[in-house]
């Protein structure tokens, strides 16, 4: 017996890299033997921002399927699903809009920070909408947990309030789903900075051995440790930030030490990262050539998700009509 329903999304708006994994990907792999669980591949959120250019969108919703899969997302006891070919998120979110006060909205940290992203330039009527569509995403299913990072919690409050209010206005239809906060050392950038696309700071989790070594080498270290002979400081090296996950507890304390005695040098010491984290996406690797030996599964994986996603959200739907007292379609009008 499962514990309960889960639905938790991704943007496909790049590949997923390891901030992706280590925050979200991998406890929807841990979660998905103790719950039903939907992952949504969220390409409705992505048009939020990126809607200009269209033209890489549907490469990226495949390319973010295979990386579900081979990062351990297995579609014959999770589903996986592609948002807008279920049409029912759009459906709700309409719905659910009519119920939302704006100031709600508008008062939502990331809202502000998505504005600020935009330099002036003026926000869509679906940017404001951005945690209704979340809403829907999650009431759908009726799910109960969202496992989400501590920046969703706004948005996840949001859906409870939603939810209570159509709950106040219509009668029960939803439960207020709790979020599930996952707990993971927060990876910095390549650069240290925040892990951001526009940034060019990230590795892929599809990305070959060769380049990801090229990439950890050009990682930024503890900048006063400018001669190999001066000690240095673990705790503020985003190098080291990545050995506390990848390399293994012993190694990374001899590392610790060494660093900070000045016995090991940045190039060393990254040459070893390099190696943690190629064996560390090693399965996922492998996973992945499996997949893409097989010319069709991927197709065939989304396209048994999304009617499964949909026996689900009709039935929803259902309710929620009925509950708003929307009228009913009669077919049995004329002889
Ligand atoms: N807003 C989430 C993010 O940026 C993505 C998302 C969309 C989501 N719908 C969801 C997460 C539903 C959890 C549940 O990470």
């Amino acid at each position: 017996m499962k514990k309960g329903v889960i639905f938790s999304g991704m943007r496909p708006t790049g590949p997923v890299h390891l901030g992706n994994l280590e925050g979200a990907l991998r406890s929807w792999v841990t979660l998905q033997d103790e719950y039903e669980l939907y992952c949504g591949i969220v390409d409705l959120h992505a048009l939020t921002t990126d809607h200009e250019d269209t033209s890489e969108l549907a490469a990226r919703v495949r390319q973010m399927a295979v990386d579900f899969i081979s990062a351990g997302i297995d579609p014959e006891l999770s589903t996986i699903l592609v948002q807008s070919h279920v049409r029912e998120h759009a459906e709700l979110h309409l719905l659910l809009s009519m119920i939302t006060p704006v100031g709600w909205l508008e008062r939502v940290p990331t809202y502000k920070e998505k504005v600020d992203d935009l330099h002036g330039a003026a926000p869509g009527y679906g940017l404001l909408g951005y945690p209704v569509l979340m809403a829907s995403d999650i009431l759908l299913y009726r799910s109960d947990t969202v496992p989400v990072g501590q920046d969703q919690l706004p948005h996840l409050e949001l859906t409870r309030e939603i939810a209570r209010r159509f709950n106040y206005l219509y009668g029960e239809v939803f439960s207020e789903p709790a979020a599930k906060v996952t707990k993971h050392a927060v990876l910095p950038g390549l650069d240290g900075r925040k892990m951001s696309k526009s940034y060019d700071n990230l590795i892929y989790i599809a990305e070959d051995p060769e380049s990801i070594r090229a990439k950890v080498k050009g990682m930024f270290t503890d900048p006063s440790r400018a001669y190999r002979t001066d000690p240095g400081h673990p705790d503020i090296c985003p190098v080291f930030t990545y050995h506390s996950i990848y390399t293994a507890t012993d190694v990374t304390r001899e590392i610790e030490q060494e660093c900070k005695g000045a016995q090991i040098g940045c190039v060393e010491c990254k040459e070893k990262l390099a190696q943690s984290i190629i064996a560390a996406l090693a399965p996922i690797r492998e996973r992945r050539q499996e997949i893409e030996a097989r010319p069709g599964l991927v197709d065939e994986i989304l396209h048994e998700g999304a009617e499964r996603a949909r026996r689900v959200a009709r039935s929803t739907m259902a309710l929620v009509r009925e509950a708003m007292k929307l009228p009913q379609e009669k077919t049995t009008a004329r002889e």
